[in-house]
């Protein structure tokens, strides 16, 4: 089912000095087993909006649908550890959550909560470490002596071993060397092919072209556009707009276009897709 808000406002510190509205009033459909991304200049908005999606936050006004789950101002969510365990969160350096002696217990933590044990509970756990790029030789390490890379996947092992329906993630790829980062994002797009919706909040518009394939773009605390992602890239006085800079690929196959050559922008995403459309133009083989 997809996710619904509607018309969800939200304040922090309401009624004091401090107030601020961060969300004011969005209306969204996420699409059941998209690879979404959340853009839009600091502040807009992002994290107070994806936060919505398990009830960390709740609406001052207006509501959040997430399957059955309705999540609104006087909502008591019953269930709320499944609906935490249908939609799992990622938050922003999720590296500085870990806290176990050793990275068995830290990826355990969650399915534990949940009633998971025994050899259901290690097989969990062994599937989530393999799964983010690391071997069982890790397990008994202690999370603080490994690299800092190296913690950002435990901490993502973490929540996927929980299985979640939904992967939240809150800036994934922020502070990770190139390589690191390009794995991570392969990574997604692995959960992603296997039927798991994702929501990304990124700055890094190269990621949101290549592998999503729905962009929400916030602007002071409302959905100022939504579409597939080329066709908010290509529209350059949108982006401006926006304060966003377009990925380098598309920057660099409009000035070709400018240049005359006759290219598709639809069908550039990457590298390889842009030099396809050149030979393609130029008249050789692919
Ligand atoms: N815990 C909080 N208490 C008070 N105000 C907050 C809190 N969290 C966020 N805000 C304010 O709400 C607005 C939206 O913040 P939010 O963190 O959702 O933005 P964002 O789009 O995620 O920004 P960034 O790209 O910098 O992470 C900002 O003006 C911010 O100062
Ligand atoms: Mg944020």
């Amino acid at each position: 089912m997809p996710i619904e808000f509607k018309n969800v406002s939200h304040t922090y510190y309401p009624g004091t000095p401090f107030e601020y509205q961060a969300l004011r009033g969005i209306d969204l459909v996420i699409k059941d087993q998209s690879f979404t991304a959340i853009v839009g200049h600091t502040g807009s908005g992002k994290s107070t909006l994806v936060q919505h999606i398990n009830a960390l936050l709740k609406p001052d006004s207006g509501e959040v649908r997430v399957n059955d789950y309705v999540i609104n101002h006087k909502s008591k969510i019953k269930n709320i550890k499944s609906l935490r365990k249908l939609a799992g969160m990622v938050f922003q350096f999720p590296e500085y959550q870990l806290f176990e002696e050793t990275i068995f217990k830290d990826i355990a933590f969650g399915p534990k909560n949940f009633g998971l044990e025994g050899k259901e509970l290690e097989e969990r756990v062994l599937k989530a470490i393999k799964l983010v790029g690391l071997d069982e030789t890790y397990l008994e390490k202690s999370p603080f002596d490994i690299s800092g890379g190296q913690k950002r996947r435990v901490a993502i092992a973490g929540i996927l071993a929980m299985e979640p329906e939904i992967l939240i993630l809150d800036e994934p790829t922020a502070g990770l060397d190139p390589q690191g980062a390009k794995e991570m994002m392969n990574l997604f797009a692995e959960i992603h092919r296997q039927g798991k919706t994702i929501i990304m909040i990124s700055h890094e518009m190269d990621y949101v072209l290549e592998y999503c394939d729905e962009v929400v773009v916030l602007k002071k605390g409302l959905v100022a556009a939504q579409d597939k992602p080329i066709n908010i890239f290509s529209k350059a006085e949108l982006l401006k707009g926006l304060h966003i800079t377009p990925p380098a690929i598309i920057d660099f196959a409009n000035r070709l276009i400018a240049n005359k050559l006759p290219i598709d922008i639809k069908k550039v995403f990457d590298i390889e897709s842009l030099i396809s459309e050149i030979v393609r133009v130029k008249g050789g083989n692919k």
